[in-house]
């Protein structure tokens, strides 16, 4: 049965819980989130969004996973949180896009009363279906819309609908969707990180003050310029995001918003790197060469 989102979005807006949205690329996912999340907060509800979409995100830049919590009081969009995965897909990324989703999902759950996660579009193969199912425990979400286009989600929904503690309803796809090209796709992104750097400094830090993961040694290989770098405080909580510019014998140079670099203990490089434009320029596998060889 496919149900239309008037009914769901009533319904969800009586019982509140945590609602994932599960669907291919434009199949409606984040215009959903838009309109549920503007109902919630003209009912008065207190809303989190987390945004595990690192692609085309709505909240935070790309490579991260965004949380805003929104009350109706100051129904702005803006970032409460974020959580460094470093690609903006999910290959390379599966442990901290499900760790990541999950720990915003949890500050989300305690602060708010309604939960909204949007996805990536991953949803088919052995990559989309794991990802999904492995999320989907790690979040233990109250609902689970499927924007179903034809059977592409049937592999994910046949399992978890054994699971007592959702539902899962198949949702309308709006009629005269939009897909997206690849081209408009690079563009939203460098148009979300040219934002989110836009008022950035370069930064000289000395090499032996921090650590670097991987470490520098480590990217020898592959050389780190350009390299989007997730910064990180002495308590492990992500403190901005960077672009890694140059390195020099003793000392590294970055670019970042962010104004106290005194905080900086650890530098976490991504797969990707991107210009000082905001614009993407390559994928790297930072595991190059170091895979795990032993067996059991
Ligand atoms: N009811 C509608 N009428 C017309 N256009 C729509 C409608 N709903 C969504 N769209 C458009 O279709 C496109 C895809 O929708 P949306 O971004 O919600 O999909 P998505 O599932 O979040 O995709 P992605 O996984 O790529 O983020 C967008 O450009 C959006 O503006
Ligand atoms: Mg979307």
């Amino acid at each position: 049965m496919i149900f239309s989102w008037e009914k769901i979005i009533e319904e969800i807006l009586v019982k509140k819980g945590k609602v994932f949205l599960l669907g291919e690329s434009d199949s409606g996912k984040t215009t959903f989130a838009k309109t549920l999340v503007t109902k919630a907060i003209q009912k008065g509800i207190l809303v989190g969004w987390v945004d595990a979409d690192i692609g085309q995100s709505t909240i935070g830049p790309p490579t991260c996973i965004g949380l805003s919590l929104i009350s109706p009081q100051s129904p702005e969009f803006k970032i409460s949180s974020l959580y460094f995965v470093g690609n903006t897909s999910p290959h390379g990324r599966f442990v901290p896009l499900i760790m990541g989703a999950k720990k915003l999902v949890d500050i989300a759950s305690k602060e708010s009363n309604l939960v909204v996660i949007d996805t990536t579009g991953a949803v088919t193969g052995e990559f989309g279906q794991t990802l999904k199912y492995q999320k989907i425990l790690a979040c233990k979400p109250n609902y689970v819309l499927a924007f179903q286009k034809e059977k592409e989600l049937e592999k994910i929904t046949d399992v978890i609908k054994k699971f007592n503690f959702l539902k899962i309803y198949f949702m309308e796809i709006p009629e005269n969707i939009r897909v997206r090209t690849r081209e408009e796709r690079a563009k939203n992104r460098q148009e979300r990180f040219k934002l989110y750097f836009k008022n950035s400094k370069l930064h000289t830090l000395i090499k032996k003050d921090y650590a670097f993961y991987p470490s520098l040694d480590f990217l020898l290989s592959e050389n780190p310029d350009n390299l989007i770098v997730g910064l990180k405080n002495s308590s492990g909580e992500f403190l901005a995001l960077a672009i890694f510019i140059k390195q020099y014998n003793e000392e590294i140079e970055i670019l970042t918003p962010l104004v106290n670099i005194e905080n900086i203990a650890v530098l976490e490089f991504g797969n990707i790197r991107i210009n000082q434009d905001g614009e993407q320029l390559e994928y790297i596998s930072i595991n190059n060469g170091t895979f795990y060889n032993e067996e059991g």
